[in-house]
């Protein structure tokens, strides 16, 4: 049974299509801004699917408030489904005294959901800090699926080297060439990218990453394979956390920008409801 929370709301139709299993619930805020949710049934083991984008902090609390719920009517078995999980990028203290907001966040949802699902985390070594089963599941597969035909006998690139797993897992199912950009010091105040080990002069290229937030990193990488001959260049991410701005930058320096609908955005062209259902 599914239960769909308000940061999921843009899956639910998708969902409800595909699978007749879903528990209605009430969500309302108070007057003062508190949130409300009520379930409208029972059952003894349920799946929430909330994503925690923007209001973050009200997604998650809806996330906790729906899991004491269906506890309350006797759920025995709990699974949160966070398409994209807020703090995640928090993952290490900087500064002295700063928070591990990405461990405080799986900590707190541990205390109701015994499984945890997570879209493509930043840091996927975070899931220690949840305390059940967690799992970091890829969307490779329905970006392989959007970008096959444009892609045609292309190259899937990283924007740096951290991000490497996601463009060799979208490679590997398109059965195409892979690497990532390398940051080169060429001199104190100056850092030059380029692509490691592949020529991409004339060849139509799909950049992926995790996040794109101002799309500075992906206009860069967009820009520079322009200038290096590459025919269309075509950039996705898994979570569309775009700041003000970032969607017109990026698009006007690419031929597509896609994201996946962990988030809903204007460019949020690939569904995870699939994988959703499958898990
Ligand atoms: C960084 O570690 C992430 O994987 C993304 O590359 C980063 O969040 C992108 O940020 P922006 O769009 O601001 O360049």
């Amino acid at each position: 049974m599914f239960v769909v929370g308000s940061g999921a709301r843009h899956l639910g139709d998708e969902m409800k299509r595909f699978s007749g299993d879903i528990l209605e619930v009430e969500i309302m805020k108070f007057p003062d801004g508190e949130k409300y949710v009520r379930v409208l049934g029972s059952a003894d083991e349920a799946t929430v699917v909330q994503s925690t984008f923007k209001p973050q902090d009200e997604h998650l609390i809806e996330l906790l408030l729906l899991g004491d719920a269906l506890r309350e009517r006797g759920a025995k078995r709990l699974r949160a489904v966070v398409p994209y999980l807020a703090y995640s990028r928090q993952d290490r203290v900087t500064k002295e005294g700063e928070s591990i907001s990405v461990r405080a966040v799986m900590k707190t949802i541990g205390l109701y959901y015994d499984e945890l699902y997570v879209f493509d985390l930043h840091n996927p070594e975070t899931l220690k800090f949840f305390p059940g089963r967690a799992v970091n599941v890829s969307p490779a597969r329905a970006i392989a699926g959007y970008f096959k035909e444009k892609l045609g006998d292309g190259i899937v690139l990283a924007p740096d080297e951290g991000a490497r797993e996601r463009a060799k897992a979208v490679a590997e199912r398109l059965g195409l060439e892979f690497s990532h950009f390398e940051k080169e010091r060429i001199s104190p105040t100056e850092v030059r990218m380029r692509p490691v080990d592949v020529n991409v002069t004339g060849k139509n290229v799909l950049i992926v990453d995790d996040i794109i937030s101002t799309g500075g990193t992906m206009v860069k990488a967009a820009t520079l394979l322009k200038e290096m001959g590459a025919g269309k260049v075509f950039v996705v991410a898994t979570h569309g956390v775009f700041a003000e701005g970032a969607i017109e930058r990026v698009s006007k320096a690419v031929d597509e920008l896609a994201v996946t609908n962990t988030i809903p955005t204007p460019v949020s062209r690939i569904s995870v409801v699939p994988d959703i259902l499958s898990l």
